[in-house]
């Protein structure tokens, strides 16, 4: 259990409800052509696979990101206000986070760090390792998604906001924009966010990192039919489904599809529906959206954050950025 001791002045709830699916997972699979938000891929079997797709030879963006926080953590520190508190969006199980919380911790003599994620496993995971190896932060796990942001405002000022990962890449721009002025709306001027977002580069390199020899990738991709098969009594035969994803490149993302194999009914016992499927019919289950460094920076700007600073590797394959509330 996530046991999160509260600051005695305040109130975090952190609600371990399972979240219900049955919503997202109709209206998704009911609309022409079918889709289901990337939010459902991180179940605790996906988050695990997650995981393992961060340490796939060919997926470049964990590492890239990590050795950009790694190379440049003090510069990024030395930038916060003092006594600083954390707050992270998709926490995950808030690996990278530990190079910034060490850092930061040479400059105050604790930290308060709010990770948010969907998945309660992540967050427990989180929880333990950042506890155990820092014992001077201080986790409180928030469960819930992007549109459960209200904890930031109880956040203790001066705040910082980390959304790294590149998971900014799964939203449409305009819903990308809203996104940040909302995050932007419940914190106070001079209050700031470190973005983490992956850059267009070579297709090759995108594909691939998409398209694992391993498999890993088409089997976190699948996951979600199983998700449905245990959450929701789906009857989906995965094998009945093809992973497909590729990088389309006027919309300057990769795309995820699963691809019915043949012609095919799923029954759904909880949702009392039956889907069909024709040969060929995708369900589109993620955009990873690639920006370039003068989008990242309008991004930030029309999202109510001033850029201060970005950071990117050698290569200029993934972006840091750090924004200030105006
Ligand atoms: C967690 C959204 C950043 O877009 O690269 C990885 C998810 N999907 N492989 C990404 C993902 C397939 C990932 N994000």
């Amino acid at each position: 259990m996530i046991s999160a001791t509260q600051p005695h002045s305040r109130s975090y709830t952190c609600p371990t409800t399972r979240p219900d699916i049955a919503t997202d997972v109709l209206e998704g699979l009911c609309r022409v052509p079918k889709s289901l938000p990337p939010k459902l891929l991180y179940d605790a079997r996906g988050s695990a696979l997650f995981e393992q797709i961060t340490d796939l030879p060919e997926y470049y963006p964990t590492r890239t990101e990590a050795a950009i926080l790694a190379a440049h953590a003090e510069e990024i520190c030395s930038r916060l206000e003092r006594d600083i508190s954390v707050s992270e969006l998709g926490a995950g199980s808030a690996t990278k986070t530990r190079i910034l919380l060490r850092s930061l911790l040479h400059r105050q003599s604790t930290v308060d760090y709010f990770p948010l994620d969907v998945s309660h496993a992540a967050l427990q995971i989180a929880k333990d390792e950042v506890e155990n190896e820092l014992d001077a932060v201080t986790v409180y796990p928030q469960i819930g998604d992007f549109t459960d942001l209200a904890f930031l405002v109880r956040q203790p000022s001066p705040r910082l906001v980390l959304y790294i990962g590149s998971s900014i890449g799964n939203l449409e721009q305009a819903d990308a924009i809203s996104l940040l002025q909302t995050i932007a709306g419940h914190l106070s001027s001079g209050d700031k966010l470190l973005l983490g977002a992956d850059l267009v580069k070579d297709s090759a390199v995108l594909n691939a990192a998409y398209n694992d020899s391993a498999g890993i990738t088409a089997s976190f991709n699948k996951n979600l039919l199983l998700r449905i098969n245990r959450e929701l009594g789906g009857h989906f035969e995965p094998d009945a489904f093809s992973h497909v994803s590729f990088w389309n490149e006027p919309e300057s993302r990769i795309e995820l599809h699963l691809e019915s194999l043949c012609s095919q009914s799923v029954r759904v016992d909880a949702l009392d529906a039956t889907l069909n499927f024709y040969p060929g019919e995708r369900i589109h289950t993620e955009n990873s959206y690639k920006y370039t460094l003068e989008r990242l920076k309008n991004l930030l700007r029309y999202g109510g954050f001033q850029v201060e600073h970005t950071w990117t590797d050698p290569d200029c394959w993934f972006a840091v950025s750090l924004g200030v509330v105006a």
